[in-house]
């Protein structure tokens, strides 16, 4: 049994030519051992990273300063997806980059299948999380491979976006505690992580030429704060700029984004590189802020060389690119140590297996159950429906974060084993919609699998399930009054028969312990306790971004014109019922709150709580007959005066409790919390007034709720 925290801190506040490559970058330097410490200074360690930065800067040549600032292509190695070359002659390790975000990426064979990011994200389980990023660091590093492409931390704003499942949700804070427990994990394993996609990706319909249109106030409070807190408290090595404009002007050559939030604001010393066909420029890049041009050299090879050549670029400007590519590079020690792995490495093993299942049982989420038809008795007959629960399980989602699953167990085939001699297991793929109905007829159960072919570089045209799956239901649904619905989706479905049956689960993509995982929850071995990282609403109209101006835009410009009413902020603002809301999942179990107590926190500099400024404290029980675990989420509502939206999550924790058992939760809320982004003054303020706390399990289920003023009891 996984040990949750119980203690979850909120975010805190806070073409040209092509340049001819000398022979000594051929070598792909993995092992840069110091040869001799006097002629190489930089190999110092007791050094710091910028001081080891600064030194070797000093003795790089012009043209291999060029080489660090951009990938080649084709790639001399195999394997990865970028790579730069190495430097002998100064012992600069090569970069070898892969995409990971649910398992090493780029075709690798002999490695894990994790369920999708949102699915992990699902568990709302911090440790989880960072237990998901060591593995797929570990994976990466053993790969050979030191820059992992990932995580992908987006706030979803379109629930048709494509990548909707590689991120973790449409809640700043939340996606940045997500983040910050991913980054951590794969960096503690080798790899140098990169944050992406770096900033408003959030769609894929016209994503090389859309032009995100974000006041600075929604920028600053809705989509900044994951990259924020993964550089201040995630450390984490590198960003990746999108492919779209924000205000006019493509990410990857933003300055107010890139050298304005990143290097200004928050000091960042990591390096900024391009998406694979992101960059647009050569001195508007430089000057804007990206470092690296991704994959490869026609705007930073020998143009980039010609324009300091020229006078254009100065050195100086050239050498803080550098030095924002190496320092990353220092403190993660890739000088000091190598790396033995490579792209042919095994690195599955029997942990990993057993990991993913566990990832894809904590993030399945128990939607509907009605009557506690599940979990389900063991002699039950049971029918199975659907291509995803046959011989085509969904376990993944496509585009760059595919991964080559090493088995995928099918929900049929994890059923069967479970229910073993017990109970007679049917199949119908569901393609006869008659021969369906026959077969739904003939057993007690009938569980109907449905999916979404959801990928980078198209959004999903609707949230209607494809082709003919809600007939499927239906016609199920029709003639066995005990049907359940799993979906494995990437994102939020119409449910146009939620009604007409009994029960629904999400898994999402769960990776390639997909059977083993949902017979675990549908039979009750496993007690779900996750919950939507996102809204799914009730109708097409009554989404935040219903608007064609909104998504995908109209004449290339995409209006965010719901401003700070992203997700159940919109739901709650505009008083839309959802389907199912955000931080809601049920349990086989039942919870209750009790006895909230908010008070202003004591300033204890020497425990790191220094940042708290209000202490929520209140009970959880376990009211109900099984063990099982609860989220407990706090949000705070604003005066009306500060414009802000009804309440936003501010901090959670994840209790497990045996039967009966009551648990305290004590829980800190920073200044970030209770401010707002004023943006006549570019900052954060937080005004005097009386905010409200609410606590609950859901965005709709606050039952608990306290008020505290702030400001006049600083
Ligand atoms: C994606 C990135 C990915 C890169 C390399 C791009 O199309 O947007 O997320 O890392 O390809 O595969």
């Amino acid at each position: 049994m996984r040990r949750f925290m119980h203690l979850v801190g909120c975010l805190l506040i806070g073409a040209g030519a092509l340049l001819s490559v000398p022979a000594l970058w051929a070598a792909d330097v993995i092992s840069t051992a110091a040869k001799d410490q006097a002629s190489r200074p930089w190999m110092n360690k007791s050094l710091s990273p910028v001081q080891r930065a600064n030194l070797l800067i000093k003795e790089m040549t012009l043209d291999e300063k060029i080489v660090m600032m951009h990938g080649v292509s084709p790639i001399p190695v195999k394997g990865y997806v970028g790579y730069v070359p190495g430097n002998a002659r100064l012992g600069i390790p090569a970069l070898r980059l892969a995409d990971g975000r649910a398992g090493v990426g780029n075709g690798a064979r002999d490695i894990t299948l994790l369920p999708a990011p949102i699915a992990v994200a699902s568990s709302w389980d911090l440790g989880l999380i960072n237990e998901y990023g060591k593995v797929l660091g570990q994976e990466q590093w053993a790969k050979g491979t030191n820059v992992e492409l990932g995580p992908t931390i987006d706030v979803v704003r379109v629930p048709e976006w494509g990548r909707t499942f590689e991120s973790y949700g449409e809640d700043p804070t939340f996606n940045a505690q997500m983040a910050v427990a991913e980054i951590k994990g794969i960096q503690s394993q080798g790899p140098i992580a990169d944050a992406n996609m770096y900033m408003t990706m959030n769609q894929e319909s016209n994503r090389f030429k859309e032009d995100s249109i974000v006041d600075e106030r929604t920028l600053r409070e809705i989509y900044f704060p994951p990259y924020e807190a993964s550089i201040l408290d995630g450390h984490v090595g590198t960003l990746m700029c999108a492919y779209v404009k924000t205000n006019g002007i493509y990410s990857c050559e933003n300055p107010e984004i890139l050298n304005g939030f990143l290097r200004k604001l928050l000091n960042f010393d990591g390096w900024v590189m391009s998406d694979w066909g992101a960059t647009h420029s050569t001195i508007g890049s430089v000057t804007g802020g990206l470092d690296q041009q991704m994959p490869d050299d026609t705007f930073y090879g020998a143009p980039l060389k010609a324009a300091v050549l020229k006078g254009d670029v100065s050195v100086a400007a050239l050498d803080e690119h550098i030095r924002d590519i190496l320092v990353p590079i220092f403190r993660q020690g890739l000088f000091d140590k190598s790396q033995p792995g490579n792209w042919e490495a095994n690195v599955r093993s029997p942990e990993h297996d057993s990991f993913s299942r566990e990832v894809a049982e904590q993030g399945t989420i128990l939607l509907k159950n009605d009557k506690n038809l599940l979990p389900l008795p063991a002699k039950s007959s049971i029918a199975v429906f659907g291509t995803a629960g046959g011989k085509e399980p969904k376990a993944e989602g496509g585009g760059s974060s595919a991964v080559v699953a090493p088995y995928i167990v099918s929900p049929l085939e994890g059923i069967r084993k479970r229910a073993g001699a017990l109970a007679q297991v049917l199949y119908a793929d569901g393609s006869d919609l008659n021969a369906a109905a026959k077969t739904a007829r003939a057993a007690e159960v009938a569980i109907v699998f449905v999916h979404t072919d959801e990928t980078e570089g198209d959004d999903r045209p609707n949230l209607k399930l494809p082709g003919a799956q809600d007939q499927l239901i239906a016609a199920v649904a029709a003639v066995n009054k005990k049907t359940i619905v799993v979906l494995d989706t990437g994102g939020p479905v119409l449910m146009p028969w939620i009604d007409a049956v009994a029960g629904v689960i999400e898994a999402w993509y769960p990776g390639q312990e997909d059977g083993n995982a949902i017979a675990a929850v549908l039979y009750g071995d496993v007690n779900p306790s996750a919950k939507l990282p996102l809204s799914f609403p009730r109708s097409a109209a009554e989404i935040p971004t219903a608007q064609l101006e909104q998504w995908p835009g109209v004449n290339g410009l995409s209006t965010y014109s719901e401003k700070l009413n992203v997700g159940y902020r919109w739901y709650d603002a505009t008083n839309t019922q959802p389907l199912f809301p955000f931080g809601f999942g049920l349990s086989y179990t039942t919870f209750k709150l009790s006895n909230l107590v908010v008070a202003p926190a004591k300033l204890d500099t020497q425990s790191g709580l220094a940042r708290g400024r209000v202490r929520v404290k209140l009970n959880v029980t376990n009211t109900g007959s099984r063990e099982g675990a609860e989220v407990v989420q706090v949000y705070v509502g604003q005066p009306a005066k500060n414009g802000e939206p009804p309440h936003q999550l501010r901090v959670f924790a994840k209790v497990q409790l045996k039967a009966g058992e009551t648990k305290p939760v004590s829980l800190l809320l920073d200044d970030r919390a209770f401010s707002i982004f004023d943006a006549s003054l570019h900052h954060w303020i937080t005004p005097d007034g009386s905010y409200e706390v609410f606590a609950g399990t859901s965005s709709r289920d606050l039952t608990l709720h306290a008020r505290i003023a702030i400001g006049q009891t600083r």
